[in-house]
C-alpha cells in the first residue's frame, strides 16, 4: 500500500490539497481519493467501445486527417511518434472537442537520452555514476518534450545486459543491478519531476522483463532466466523504479522460459501488481502482443489479445488486437468486463494525474525557446564529460597543454559525425545542433587544426593511409576519433565481432608508426574489444556516444579543462569469445588459479595438465577492464578502511569509514565503490556485488575521511527457500575505485 501523506497548504485564501504518494507529490488535481472518484465517474459514463478505445495506442506520425475519424469515435487512447506541437494540439483538440466524452490523448515518444538536446546514451550516463546529474538530464528532456506536448516517454530502459553483442546494451545502465536501480530512480524523478505538474512526463520502465539476456546477444531472442535470477538480478531495478513512483511499464519482446512477457501473468500480475504494488499503466512493446502468434504462444490476433489483457496488459501498442477483438471477447464471455474496467482505470488515472483534462494543449511559441536552452546544453556537456572513461594514459600523455600545443591532426571517421555521435534512440536530436570534436577543436585552436579523416565511415576498408601519415608527420599531436556509427548500435543491431570495424585499427597502427603522440577517443554504443588498439595509442578516452555536446566535452577532457571521472558500467572484454564475462559472477568449484596460458606453454611431448580451473587457454579468466574501472589525471589512495563493528544484526546499518587522498596534481572526482560478498548461502552467491557508491571531489593533495553506510537488509537475496532475506554468516566488504581492487574487510551477520 502506498504511503499517503496529506499536507494541507493554504494559499491565496483557497485550499490547495496536495497529496504525496510514494516518491512523488501527485498533481494538484486532488487527493488520491478525489482522483479515484474522478476515474470512477468517467468510467461509469463510458461505453464498452469507448473503454476499449482508450486501450488502443497508435503511431501517429502522419497527417492529422489520417487519424481524425478514429479520434472522434474515441477509438484511440494514446499516440506515439508525433512531436510537432501544432499537430499534437490539433490531435488533442479533435479528441477533446469532437469526441463524445472529450478524453485527451496520452502523447508518447521515445525520449531515451534527451529530446532535442541529446545527452550521452544511457550506458554512458551510467558511466558517470552520478544519479543527480542523470536526473538533471532527464528533467531537461522532460522540459523540452512536454513543452511540445509529449507527456509520456518510453524510458528508462532497465534491462541488465551482460552481452555487448546485443545492440541495445547502449540503451541501459550496464551489467550491475545496484547501479541500474540508482539510474532508474534518477530518470523516473527527472522525467516525472518531484511534483507531477505540466512539465511532468510519465516515465515508462522497460522492458519487463529479462530482455537483455537474449540468447547469443541476438535481439528479440529467447531468454532462459530462472526465477532466482529474475528476483536477484533483473527485478530489483524495477522494484526501485516503482518505489520512485514510475507511472507506466512496458512489456518485453522476449519469451522467458517459454512464456512471452506480454502474456505472462506471473510477472505482470503476481510479481508486478501483487508483490511490487505497481498501480500504473502497462503497455505492450510495439506489436509484442501480435508477435505472440509468431512465438507460437497464440493461434491468432484474437487469441493473443485475450491472453494479453487477462495477463495484465492495459494498452496495446500497434497490434490493434484490443480495438479489433475485445468487444467480441467480452460479449462471448471470454474476457470479463471487470478486466477492461481495471485496464481503463489505469489509463484514465495517468491522464488525470498529468492534468491533461485541465491542460491538453501547449503553447507552441513558448516551446521554441525551451529547446536547446543554454542550461540544457551545459547539462549535456557536463554529462558527456563525466561519462567519458579514461582507459589508458601512458606517461601522462593527457592532458595536453593548450598553451603550448603545436599543430593538431584530427582524424578518424567519428571526428566530424554530427548525427552519429548522438547515438541510438536520438530521434529528435538534430545534427545541425551537434558540436563535433572537429568543430570544437577548430573553434578553440583555429588553423592549428588539420583535418584528414583517413576513413569517411567506420566500415570503410583502406590498405594505406599515406595522406594521414603525411599529416601526422606535420603535426605535434594526433587526435583520432574511432568507433561505430549510431546505426551499428541499438535495437536489432547486434554484432558477432566487437573489434573496431573496417580499417580503423590499421589507421591507428599507421599513426602509431609515425612516432607521434596519438590520443584515441572512441564513440560507440557498447564496450568494443579495443585491446589491440590500446597498443597503438598513448592515451584512450572511451566516450560511448556522447550526444549533442560531445565535441566540447572531449576537447575539455583532452586539454584538462575537465578531468575524466567515468567508470565502466559494463565489463570490457579482451575478445568477443569471452562473452558472457561480468564482475558479479559466482565463484564456481574451480575458480581460476593462475593456470598457464597457451602462449606460455613450451612445446613439449605428450599431454600435460594445464590446470583444471575455469579459464580460457588463450585469453585467461580476466577481462580487458573490470566493472567500475576508470583512470584519472590524478591518482587516489584509499587508507584507514574500517568497519564500525565486526558483527551485525539483520536490522543494522553497516558503517565503513575510510580516508581518500588525491595524491596527484589535478583536482578531480573519484567514484568510491562499496562491494560486498556473502561467503556462504543457501544458494551460491556472487564473488562480489556493488552495494553503494559515492562521487567525491578532491582538490590536488587533499585528504578526506568519509563514512559510507550499507543497510544490512541490502544483502538480502532470494534463497533456496524462495524467500528474500539476509542469511546469517560470514561476509566481506571492499571500498575501492573499481570492482577488481582493494582488500576485503570481514564481518558477520548474526
Ligand atoms: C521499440 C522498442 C521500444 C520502444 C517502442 C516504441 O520496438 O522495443 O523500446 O519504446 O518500440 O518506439
Amino acid at each position: 500500500m502506498k504511503e499517503i501523506r496529506i499536507s494541507l497548504l493554504l494559499t491565496l485564501g483557497g485550499l490547495l490539497l496536495l497529496t504525496s504518494c510514494g516518491g512523488h507529490k501527485l498533481s494538484t488535481v486532488g487527493s488520491d481519493s478525489e482522483v479515484e472518484a474522478r476515474v470512477e465517474r468517467l468510467l461509469s459514463r463510458m461505453t464498452l467501445a469507448e473503454k476499449i478505445g482508450q486501450m488502443n495506442q497508435i503511431s501517429a506520425g502522419g497527417e492529422v486527417a489520417d487519424y481524425a475519424e478514429a479520434l472522434r469515435k474515441g477509438q484511440v487512447g494514446s499516440i506515439l511518434n508525433e512531436v510537432d506541437p501544432v499537430k499534437i494540439n490539433e490531435l488533442q483538440r479533435i479528441s477533446v472537442e469532437e469526441s463524445r466524452l472529450g478524453i485527451p490523448l496520452l502523447v508518447a515518444r521515445d525520449v531515451i537520452h534527451g529530446f532535442h538536446t541529446v545527452f550521452p546514451i544511457p550506458l554512458g550516463l551510467a558511466a558517470t555514476f552520478d544519479p543527480a546529474l542523470v536526473e538533471e538530464g532527464a528533467r531537461v528532456a522532460a522540459l523540452e518534450a512536454t513543452s511540445q506536448g509529449v507527456r509520456w516517454t518510453f524510458s528508462p530502459m532497465l534491462d541488465i545486459a551482460r552481452d555487448p553483442r546485443w545492440g541495445r546494451i547502449a540503451e541501459g545502465s550496464g551489467e550491475d543491478t545496484w547501479l541500474d536501480a540508482r539510474m532508474a530512480e534518477a530518470m523516473v524523478y527527472g522525467y516525472q519531476g518531484r511534483d507531477l505538474d505540466s512539465t511532468s512526463m510519465a516515465a515508462c520502465i522497460k522492458h519487463f522483463v529479462g530482455y537483455g539476456a537474449a540468447e547469443g546477444g541476438r535481439d528479440y531472442n529467447s531468454t532462459f532466466l530462472t526465477e532466482r535470477q529474475l528476483r536477484n538480478i533483473y527485478l530489483p531495478p524495477f522494484e526501485a523504479a516503482v518505489k520512485a513512483g514510475a507511472q507506466t511499464l512496458m512489456t518485453s519482446f522476449n519469451d522467458n522460459d517459454g512464456v512471452p512477457s506480454t502474456g505472462n501473468t506471473f510477472v505482470l500480475k503476481d510479481v508486478l501488481r501483487d508483490e511490487l504494488g505497481f498501480d500504473g499503466l502497462v503497455v505492450t512493446d510495439w506489436n509484442s502482443m501480435g508477435e505472440m502468434v509468431s512465438h507460437g504462444f497464440g493461434t491468432d490476433r484474437k487469441d493473443v489479445a485475450a491472453k494479453a489483457v487477462k495477463a495484465g496488459v492495459d494498452m496495446d501498442m500497434m497490434t490493434f488486437g484490443f480495438i479489433s477483438h475485445l468487444e467480441e471477447l467480452v460479449s462471448s464471455g471470454a474476457v470479463k468486463r471487470s478486466v477492461i474496467d481495471d485496464a481503463v482505470r489505469n489509463i484514465l488515472r495517468i491522464k488525470i494525474l498529468l492534468g491533461l483534462f485541465e491542460n491538453p494543449y501547449v503553447d507552441v511559441e513558448a516551446s521554441r525557446a525551451v529547446q536547446y536552452a543554454p542550461a540544457h546544453l551545459d547539462a549535456a556537456r557536463r554529462s558527456a564529460e563525466e561519462s567519458a572513461i579514461l582507459l589508458k594514459n601512458d606517461a601522462g600523455a593527457l592532458p595536453l597543454d593548450a598553451g603550448s600545443v603545436g599543430r593538431i591532426l584530427v582524424t578518424g571517421p567519428l571526428a566530424d559525425a554530427p548525427h552519429d555521435q548522438l547515438g541510438t534512440w536520438a530521434f529528435d536530436g538534430e545534427k545541425t545542433h551537434t558540436v563535433t570534436p572537429l568543430a570544437a577543436l577548430r573553434e578553440r585552436f583555429g588553423a592549428k587544426v588539420e583535418y584528414v579523416p583517413g576513413l569517411t565511415y567506420s566500415r570503410q576498408e583502406r590498405a594505406r593511409f599515406d595522406d594521414v601519415v603525411a599529416a601526422a608527420r606535420r603535426a605535434d599531436v594526433v587526435l583520432a576519433f574511432v568507433g561505430e556509427e549510431a546505426i551499428l548500435s541499438g535495437e536489432a543491431h547486434c554484432l558477432s565481432d566487437l573489434d573496431l570495424v573496417g580499417s580503423q585499427s590499421a589507421l591507428l597502427e599507421a599513426l602509431k608508426a609515425t612516432g607521434k603522440k596519438v590520443i584515441v577517443t572512441v564513440f560507440a554504443g557498447r564496450p568494443l574489444t579495443i585491446g589491440r588498439d590500446l597498443q597503438n595509442c598513448d592515451a584512450m578516452l572511451y566516450s560511448f556516444h556522447p550526444g549533442t555536446m560531445g565535441g566540447p566535452a572531449v576537447a575539455n577532457l583532452i586539454f584538462g579543462d575537465a578531468v575524466p571521472s567515468g567508470k565502466t558500467p559494463i565489463t570490457f572484454l579482451k575478445t568477443v569469445g569471452q562473452v558472457p564475462m561480468y564482475y558479479n559472477h559466482n565463484m564456481t568449484g574451480r575458480p581460476y588459479n593462475n593456470e598457464r596460458l597457451m602462449k606460455d606453454i613450451e612445446l613439449e611431448a605428450g599431454q600435460t595438465s594445464l590446470g583444471n580451473t575455469s579459464y580460457y587457454l588463450d585469453s585467461g579468466a580476466s577481462p580487458l577492464f573490470p566493472f567500475g574501472y576508470g583512470l584519472s589525471y590524478t591518482s587516489f589512495e584509499y587508507s584507514d578502511i574500517k568497519l564500525d563493528k565486526s558483527s551485525y544484526s539483520p536490522s543494522d546499518v553497516i558503517s565503513v569509514s575510510f580516508t581518500l587522498a588525491n595524491t596527484g596534481k589535478y583536482d578531480a572526482d573519484e567514484v568510491v565503490q562499496v562491494y560486498v560478498r556473502d561467503l556462504v548461502g543457501s544458494v551460491t552467491r556472487p564473488v562480489k556485488e556493488l552495494k553503494g557508491f559515492e562521487r567525491l571531489s578532491l582538490r590536488a593533495g587533499e585528504k578526506r575521511s568519509m563514512t559510507l553506510t550499507v543497510p544490512v537488509d541490502e544483502l538480502a537475496f532470494w534463497g533456496l527457500d524462495g524467500k528474500k532475506k539476509v542469511e546469517p554468516g560470514d561476509f566481506q566488504l571492499w571500498v575501492a575505485g573499481d570492482s577488481a581492487s582493494g582488500a576485503p574487510l570481514s564481518f558477520k551477520v548474526q
